[in-house]
């Protein structure tokens, strides 16, 4: 176990080689204490103070893959499925843009077909005649042809989001079928287009997998710094009851245990890389209440209120017990500002918040 001292001198040295990342998602107690408050100290003196919003719109739930954990796998028959029309996507689109977001997230269930593929590119015009252009998108719609990527990219979204979900390949396999729709390589290569595209490219894994320890966690840190990733959001795995996976959630650590696991990740991927965004996700509000607020602390720059319209939300359940899906209430700009004001952060309205990480790419 690591002592406070062991944890300076990382720190300090920044040594961040494997075995060390292994031992610093294991440290508890007052070397865990010592982990957050430099990360926190860190984030304010290196990386800043600024907090900026996303809105989040869950275009559809239709998705052509089948991933072990996720509760909208296309094998899961118990789903209502939905697409928002493109009446509902502007209007929230009209809502961050009125409300200073300056930028939303359109997610999506994965599907490459022409028709979805015609219905992005027509939100993406739709949107910016709306909001005059002034309003930047991240797309997260999974695994799309060099093509495809291209075409969004000259529509003008700016940011993409595509998960790892867990960059060791043994760990990736037995999250998703053998079914040649999902092969790693291919993700990967995705996540290289993205980024010659000249996206500003986000990647993330799931925390608290089965099959899944420290050491797999590390190298996901080291995957991401590899990569040399602009936006990285990633959250506790929750387990769902209509997937696969379910079957193994004896092998999960307990919620407290992937809450903090969750909180070490952050906190370390902010002494590692202090230019990124890094969002604090639902799924960390969702294993426990406050769990936003203390991934801002410790280092989470982005938050991602939810724009979809709320009857949908019950259908997109990702996992179980998502926060948010029943009323807006806890979302709301207002509820947002304070939780931000509390962690002694500021609101960053009407700024695009691009990652300086990625300015710094361009320039390079
Ligand atoms: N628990 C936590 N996160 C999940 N996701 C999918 N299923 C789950 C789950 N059971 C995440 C994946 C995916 C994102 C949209 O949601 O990381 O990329």
């Amino acid at each position: 176990m690591l002592t406070v001292h062991d944890v300076r001198e990382i720190l300090l040295n920044r040594d961040y080689s494997h075995s060390t990342l292994t031992a610093l998602l294991e440290t508890n107690g007052e070397a865990l204490q010592t982990l957050f408050d430099e990360a926190e100290a860190y984030r304010r003196n290196v990386s800043g103070t600024r907090v900026y919003f996303r809105g989040l719109v869950e275009l559809s739930n239709i998705c052509a893959k089948d991933c072990f954990y996720c509760g909208v796998r296309c094998s899961n028959r118990s789903v209502q499925r939905y697409t928002l029309s493109l009446e509902e996507v502007v209007e929230a689109a009209r809502f961050a843009h009125r409300n200073g977001f300056a930028s939303m997230v359109l997610q999506s269930g994965e599907r490459a077909d022409k028709r979805f593929v015609d219905m992005v590119a027509e939100l993406l015009q739709a949107i910016h005649i709306a909001t005059r252009g002034e309003l930047h998108i991240t797309l997260s719609m999974g695994e799309q042809s060099r093509e495809t990527f291209q075409r969004w990219y000259d529509l003008g979204a700016h940011r993409y989001l595509l998960r790892i979900e867990a960059s060791v390949p043994d760990l990736y396999l037995r999250l998703h079928p053998e079914d040649g729709k999902h092969r790693y390589e291919h993700r990967i290569e995705s996540l290289h287009l993205l980024k010659d595209i000249g996206y500003q490219t986000g990647t993330g894994v799931m925390i608290g997998l089965p099959f899944q320890d420290t050491a797999h966690l590390a190298s996901d840190l080291l995957f991401f710094r590899e990569l040399d990733i602009d936006m990285v959001g990633m959250g506790p795995y929750i387990e769902h009851d209509q997937t696969p996976l379910f079957q193994y959630r004896h092998l999960i650590p307990s919620t407290e245990e992937r809450f903090w696991l969750s909180m070490k990740m952050v906190a370390i991927l902010r002494l590692m890389m202090p230019d990124i965004n890094i969002a604090a996700t639902t799924a960390m509000q969702a294993i426990r209440e406050g769990g936003r607020e203390f991934a801002l602390k410790v280092g989470a720059n982005v938050v991602m209120p939810n724009l979809t319209p709320t009857r949908y939300r019950e259908n997109y359940l990702l996992y179980k017990d998502k926060p948010g899906t029943a009323q807006d209430a806890e979302d709301t700009t207002e509820n947002l500002t304070r939780m931000i004001h509390a962690a002694r952060l500021e609101v960053a309205l009407g700024e695009w918040g691009d990652s300086t990480h990625y300015q710094k790419r361009l320039i390079q």
